[in-house]
């Protein structure tokens, strides 16, 4: 027989099945080969899998185990941070008013477009530790803080290096429409988008998705159309920062372009949720950028009544500095009153949707990919239940033991 690594003896098993999230208690799961090849109840599972002829055996007594978390929405790859803009804000400045003194997205800019590549990996793969170690094995990561041909290349460059360096697989966006460049007229520099930096990033099969900041004051709704359209033409699937700090269209425009998700959605109605459903495109609800920034969250109830996958993911960048889906479902639940079933659900399998790998992690099913974690809880309400701690013991990659 293969080597296999086995799990045994788990006070519970979550896994997600299309009708929702299922637990099994005193559950073993068995990786042969990267996938899952069984799981179940622990004592029937170890008769065909006896951890003495496991490769690894894990006794997870006491413990949970649930598949790796993916995160579905980052700006992980940047140079240096923010910490004062934090302080500002809760001396009462505005994420806007930062903005136009010169810092916010574009302060990151410059200090992306002085560092070298190699210090952009650097810094990446230290993000990338602590986002496994909180569980997350898979990860969307944006460019958007280069703005030129030059610098939004070397950063999807470095996510592809850092991608082959570090257990967690990533999934690369480019966002070379993240912000208008100091100087620029906002249609020039879209021109500019669509003409040099597009061609250049699909040249070179740098990344995946496209994604603009569909924003008052940051690109329009046509603007956004124009981006999205052309990344299509090069081959990228559409993704949208839609309805954040005011609703101009973006849900909709995310609809009609049947985009892969739209995300933040703070400001979006019923009617988005249900424009969103129809076009299969999955909302990904960010509540730590809402608790950032101290605005209301997005409401996930408006989505489930329309009867949509939600995702929720991180958005760990300079202003939202959180590499942690624990504390992304934490907060799931404790602010946007998600419940642990749901959120848990979010942060997997509706997370894998949004980033267009329906069957691949977050699932645990046989055949998937063996990306798990084991918590150190009874079973997966006591997650959330225990907030503002990590729960998460060990993380696996391919039935790989990558964190523990
Ligand atoms: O998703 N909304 C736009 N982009 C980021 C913020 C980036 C930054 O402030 O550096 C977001 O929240
Ligand atoms: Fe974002």
């Amino acid at each position: 027989m293969a080597e296999y690594t086995v799990v045994h003896d788990a006070a519970q098993f979550v896994r997600n099945r299309d009708e929702g999230l299922d637990a099994v208690p005193d559950a073993a799961v068995v990786v042969e080969d990267g996938t899952v090849v069984a799981a179940g109840p622990s004592v029937e599972v170890v008769q065909e899998y006896p951890p003495e002829n496991a490769a690894v055996a894990i006794n997870a007594d006491g413990k949970t185990v649930l598949p790796g978390f993916v995160d579905p929405h980052t700006h992980a790859v940047f140079a240096g941070d923010r910490a004062d803009e934090f302080t500002a804000k809760l001396q009462g400045k505005t994420y806007q008013e930062i903005a136009s003194e010169g810092g916010g997205i574009l302060r990151t800019v410059r200090a992306v477009q002085e560092t070298p590549r190699k210090a952009l990996v650097r810094n990446l793969l230290s993000h990338l530790d602590r986002m496994l170690a909180h569980g997350t094995t898979t990860a969307e990561v944006k460019s958007g803080y280069g703005l030129t041909v030059e610098s939004e290349t070397k950063l999807l460059e470095a996510i592809r290096e850092a991608d082959k360096r570090h257990p967690i697989d990533l999934v690369p966006t480019f966002m070379g429409a993240h912000a208008v460049p100091e100087g620029w007229d906002t249609d020039d520099y879209v021109d500019h988008v669509i003409e040099e930096q597009l061609p250049a990033v699909a040249d070179r099969g740098l990344a995946e998705f496209c994604d603009i900041f569909c924003e008052t004051g940051i690109f329009t709704v046509e603007q956004s159309r124009r981006v999205l359209t052309a990344g299509r033409e090069y081959g990228l699937t559409p993704k949208i920062h839609a309805e954040e700090f005011e609703r101009i269209g973006g849900a909709e425009l995310a609809a009609e372009l049947g985009a892969s998700s739209a995300d933040h959605l703070l400001q979006a109605t019923p009617e988005d949720a249900q424009d969103l459903a129809r076009a299969d495109v999955v909302p990904v609800l960010l509540p730590g950028t809402a608790f950032a920034l101290d605005a209301e969250y997005a409401d996930p109830e408006q989505f489930a009544a329309a009867g949509t996958t939600v995702a929720i993911a991180t958005d760990f960048n300079p202003n939202c500095f959180s590499q942690s889906m624990e504390f992304t479902v934490d907060l799931a639940c404790h602010g946007m009153r998600m419940d642990p079933a749901s959120a848990l659900r979010a942060a997997t399998a509706g997370a894998a949707s949004a980033v267009d790998r329906p069957d691949g992690p977050g699932r645990l099913r046989e055949g998937d990919p063996g990306d798990l974690v084991i918590a150190d809880v009874p079973d997966y309400e006591h997650m959330p239940y225990n907030f503002g701690v990590s729960t998460v013991e060990t993380v696996l990659k391919s039935g790989e033991v990558v964190h523990d």
